[in-house]
């Protein structure tokens, strides 16, 4: 059997949603792609005319947005009508942690996976391939077949529709912020599956702009446990370097000096090895989580024991960062005002998902302190969501703590005791820091959790510093 794809679309239009399916539109014009959402305020946001109001900020992706919408690229609530029209479904919908029940804080909540399938179910016709483009767990392919083959079961839509699936994985690589180019230039693309035929199909695709030598094509478990294994591996590399920074700091060694001379070992390589405020984003956390409830349910206690460890050192890092600047700063941060330069869980993102910036700013206000925060592309409306806690009109001051937002370096930085990078934005490499120096409260502290400023240009202007995994700042 030879499958012919006109028509796909993609049941979610969040962070991968979105731009794959863009790139997909892009490079190949005689597939019409819609990208489906039940967020109707999403859909009104993707359809905007002015291109800075996307739902995701991603470098390059308003060109393409630009280039392909209303040509082959949509964006639609019409959930029925779109998928009883594709010859190819992916399912993009988000797989955050279980938050109640069985597996609460470890297992992957599968309910919108389970919710968009039974939409498949009720309306596909005829041959669908369904892709899973979300990172699911091990054998989750087998429930979707499951659910669709159930439906598949009542004769009067068999009759009706002579439905036949044909399920494929094929986990998303892309990383936030690159995404358009990892999505144009990928390492590989992971193709699992059981039908030969289905699988060719998918590959056509991704053939039209990738190597056909990177697209790799496995058995469906494979490629599910390798998207979750490949995020443990990276996060195991940022809680390995992230560690050392610790070390560092008490020993005189230098963490970047450290980091390059063990990334020279071609065996080990260069990348993956930042030491940071810790791992944020939606993945790395949950997708470990995952992997430690699965070791646990086949009874690999010492395995999950050991991916445990990664989660641990995250949070330790996060922790000790407060605790440094809170004794840096005399012991107490109760009323003093402190500019947080960096909310995003990473450079060029508007993404606050598990940002090591929501941990940190959520305890120095605990502890009393008014925040400044400033963030390029964190919305005032995002940051309140995320800490619980409205911005206040003007610095007041409040015995609990409280957060103001600015909307540059140095409006967040007047009067402050300290400045504290949390995120790897370029804007910070250049900050003036003479300018700052004369509006911020003296002794005034730069700490720099990303090792991404001139720090020498801020010593030379009297602000001391604390650089992540330097003895120099102790
Ligand atoms: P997201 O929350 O940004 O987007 C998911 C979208 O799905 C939301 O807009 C939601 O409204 C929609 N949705 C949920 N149920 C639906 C339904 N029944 N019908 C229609 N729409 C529905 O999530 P994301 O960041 O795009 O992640 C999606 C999946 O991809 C996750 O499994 C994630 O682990 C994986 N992933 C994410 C990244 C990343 O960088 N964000 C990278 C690789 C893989
Ligand atoms: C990550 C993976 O890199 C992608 O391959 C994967 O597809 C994705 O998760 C996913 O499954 O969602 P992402 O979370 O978007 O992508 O961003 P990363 O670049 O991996 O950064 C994650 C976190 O690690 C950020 O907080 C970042 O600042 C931090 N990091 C990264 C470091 O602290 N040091 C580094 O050297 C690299």
């Amino acid at each position: 059997m030879k499958f012919e794809i006109k028509r796909i679309c993609c049941i979610g239009a969040g962070y991968v949603g979105g731009p794959t399916m863009a790139v997909i539109a892009d490079k190949c014009p005689s597939i019409r792609v819609t990208v489906l959402d039940i967020n109707n305020q999403k859909i009104l946001d993707w359809n905007d005319n002015d291109l800075s109001n996307l739902p995701v900020y991603e470098p390059g992706l308003d060109k393409i947005i630009k280039r392909c919408r209303g040509v082959n690229l949509f964006f639609s609530t019409n959930i029925k009508e779109e998928i009883s029209l594709a010859d190819m479904i992916f399912l993009s919908v988000n797989t955050p942690t279980k938050t109640k029940g069985i597996g609460a804080g470890q297992a992957s909540d599968l309910k919108w996976i389970e919710a968009s399938t039974r939409q498949i179910a009720s309306y596909a016709k005829g041959q669908t391939i369904v892709v899973e483009k979300s990172t699911l767990p091990v054998r989750t392919a087998e429930t979707i077949k499951l659910i669709l083959e159930a439906q598949n079961d009542d004769n009067n839509k068999k009759e009706e529709n002579n439905n036949q699936f044909y399920i494929l994985s094929n986990p998303e690589f892309l990383a936030e912020g690159t995404a358009i180019n990892d999505l144009e230039n990928p390492d590989r693309v992971l193709i699992g599956g059981e039908n030969e035929s289905a699988i060719s199909a998918l590959a056509k695709i991704y053939e039209n702009w990738i190597d056909p030598k990177k697209i790799l094509r496995t058995n469906l478990w494979s490629s599910e446990l390798s998207k979750l294994t490949a995020n443990a591996f990276l996060a195991q590399r940022i809680s390995s370097i992230n560690s050392i920074s610790g070390l560092c700091e008490k020993t005189g060694a230098d963490i970047g000096e450290v980091s390059k001379a063990i990334g020279m070992d071609r065996r080990i390589g260069s990348e993956f090895l930042k030491p940071g405020p810790g791992f944020g984003g939606s993945c790395f956390k949950k997708d470990i989580l995952n992997l430690i409830y699965i070791c646990n349910y086949y009874g690999l206690h010492e395995v999950a024991e050991y991916w445990e460890g990664v989660i641990k050192i995250n949070s330790w890092q996060q922790n000790r960062i407060v605790r440094v600047i809170i004794n840096k700063l005399f012991g107490t941060v109760a009323e003093k005002s402190i500019a947080i330069l960096g909310f995003s869980f990473k450079s060029n993102t508007n993404d606050t998902r598990e940002s090591p910036a929501i941990k940190i700013c959520n305890d120095l206000i605990n502890e009393g302190a008014k925040l400044k925060i400033y963030d390029p592309k964190v919305s005032k409306k995002k940051i309140e969501l995320d800490l619980n806690l409205k911005s206040t009109v003007e610095n007041i001051c409040s015995p609990n703590g409280s957060w103001l937002y600015s909307t540059t370096i140095l409006d967040a930085a007047k009067g402050v005791d300290g400045i504290v990078i949390l995120t790897d934005w370029n804007e910070f490499k250049n900050i003036n820091w003479n300018e700052l120096y004369k509006y911020s409260r003296k002794p005034t502290w730069l700490f720099d959790s990303r090792n991404v400023c001139d720090t020498d240009k801020a010593k030379e202007e009297n602000i001391k510093v604390w650089e992540l995994g330097s003895s120099s700042s102790e």
